[in-house]
């Protein structure tokens, strides 16, 4: 039974919640604004960008097990959400505009309070004119901090984002729509951090945990550091079992796809942060050794604990399949431009294309009990790469029919074209979960839906 939710609806069903808000900001809560900025990214200021802060938004600081109170608020014309991209929180705090909150508009203020679980690399992002707001430059990355630190000598967050911006600066057509229909539109300037190839510290032979999170809407990294010394920590905030081996060639690069992060565990040395690209690799940043010389050694690089994540049931666990595919409607009719729709339609989840954006988000895709345990298998019939998000929960990587795969805890999995994954998961968070593509513009004509957990 779809939903529908109304200011009236929305305050009586979530009256439990409500009352649990801070009524005034809590003592160590956060201020986060999200406002138009003109940032320098090339050697011109570029007009209509918007980030979360005067500039490259803050990297946000939480607390393992710890409550955080974020006070946003909206200082942009246009409507919005705040997303906490990968962190487990409770439904009402999900930032997902007429599924869990209503948009908000210019001058509203929305409290985030929740505890977060599980530590490691997120980041966040509105979840309402989500392409246009990405593009121009408004997300950022959440660290959850463990309850107990390890002990790395240096912590290097960095945003990779490819800007669509011409020779002057300014942003060049946000979407096309041939592309949108296929691999999604490229950016034209890469960038870490807003900068281009920036030069970023790094203690010499100091232990750094360098964390990358790839906030683009369409483009795969496909990263690599020649000749570095170190393991691959976490992928998508939660931490490997065993660490995995450092790609530090194009061959062996490692895929981060639209929304996915990585922890990598390094000797602090000049090094380039590579990534490959049809036209060859490119280099993203480099990292400059200073300082006089640490001399630790890689059998020092901290361990990351394991989150306490729910161990899914395969032998009792219920299989349900989803088909991402074509779209066999070409468009949505009707649907609020609140929060940007298109009217396109080119993708779908089991033949299904999301509806148009606004107050009515459908029935779901599946009801899940909570509590039980899921085998989802995620086919892809398409020949383009689709990073498949879901909301709420974390699920374990099980196999694919193409590759060998390392099981590991993820929020966002990349499906290859004509890839067929299978992931587990225990349904034990109650709400409606969206789970799309994080290609944003795959994810706005249709490659989105949600799961119910009763
Ligand atoms: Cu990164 Cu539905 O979001
Ligand atoms: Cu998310
Ligand atoms: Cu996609």
């Amino acid at each position: 039974m779809p939903i529908r939710l109304t200011r009236r609806s929305l305050l009586a069903g979530l009256g439990a919640v409500g009352a649990a808000l801070p009524l005034g900001l809590r003592a160590g809560g956060i201020e986060l604004v999200a406002q138009p900025v003109a940032a320098r990214i090339l050697d011109r200021p570029t007009e209509g960008m918007r980030s979360y802060g005067p500039g490259l938004a803050p990297v946000l600081r939480l607390k393992q097990g710890e409550p955080a109170a974020i006070r946003f608020t909206n200082r942009m014309e246009e409507a919005t959400t705040v997303h906490w991209h990968g962190l487990r929180v409770p439904h009402a705090m999900d930032g997902v505009a007429w599924v869990s909150q209503l948009p908000l508009g210019q001058g509203e203020s929305f409290d985030y309070a929740f505890t977060p679980p599980d530590a490691g690399t997120f980041w966040y992002h509105p979840h309402c004119n989500t392409f246009d707001q990405l593009q121009r430059g408004l997300n950022g990355i959440v660290i959850v901090e463990e309850a107990e630190p390890p002990a790395f000598d240096a912590d290097l967050p960095v945003l990779l984002r490819d800007f669509r911006l011409g020779p002057d600066g300014q942003f060049l057509h946000l979407s096309v729509a041939r592309n949108a229909a296929r691999a999604g539109t490229l950016g034209a300037v890469m960038t870490a951090n807003w900068q281009v190839d920036p030069a970023l510290p790094v203690p010499a032979g100091g232990l750094v945990r360098l964390r990358l999170v790839n906030s683009d809407v369409t483009r795969v990294h496909r990263l690599f550091l020649p000749g570095a010394q170190g393991v691959v920590l976490a992928l998508d905030g939660h931490p490997l079992e065993r660490p995995a081996d450092l790609p530090v060639s194009a061959e062996t690069a490692l895929a981060l796809a639209p929304g996915q992060r990585v922890d990598l565990g390094l000797l602090g040395a000049d090094l380039a942060v590579m990534t490959d690209t049809k036209g060859g690799a490119r280099r993203l940043m480099r990292l400059v050794a200073a300082g006089s010389g640490m001399r630790r050694g890689l059998e020092e690089m901290p361990r990351l604990a394991p989150n306490p994540l729910p161990v899914p049931d395969l032998d009792q666990a219920e299989r349900l399949d989803f088909l991402f595919g074509w779209s066999p409607a070409g468009e949505a009719k009707g649907g609020s431009s609140l929060c940007g729709e298109t009217g396109q339609r080119f993708w779908s989840i089991n033949r299904i294309a999301s509806g148009p954006d606004g107050p009515d988000p459908g029935a779901p895709l599946a009801t899940l009990t909570r509590g039980r345990s899921y085998v989802l298998t995620f086919r892809n019939e398409t020949q383009n790469d689709h990073p498949i998000h879901l909301h709420g929960l974390a699920f374990r990587l099980l196999r694919s029919d193409r590759r060998a795969l390392v099981p590991h805890w993820t929020d966002t999995a990349l499906l290859l074209a004509g890839e067929t994954v299978e992931v587990a998961l225990v349904a034990d968070n109650p709400g409606d979960w969206v789970l799309h593509c994080h290609v944003i513009e795959h994810q706005k004509t249709g490659l989105s839906g949600f799961l119910r957990v009763t």
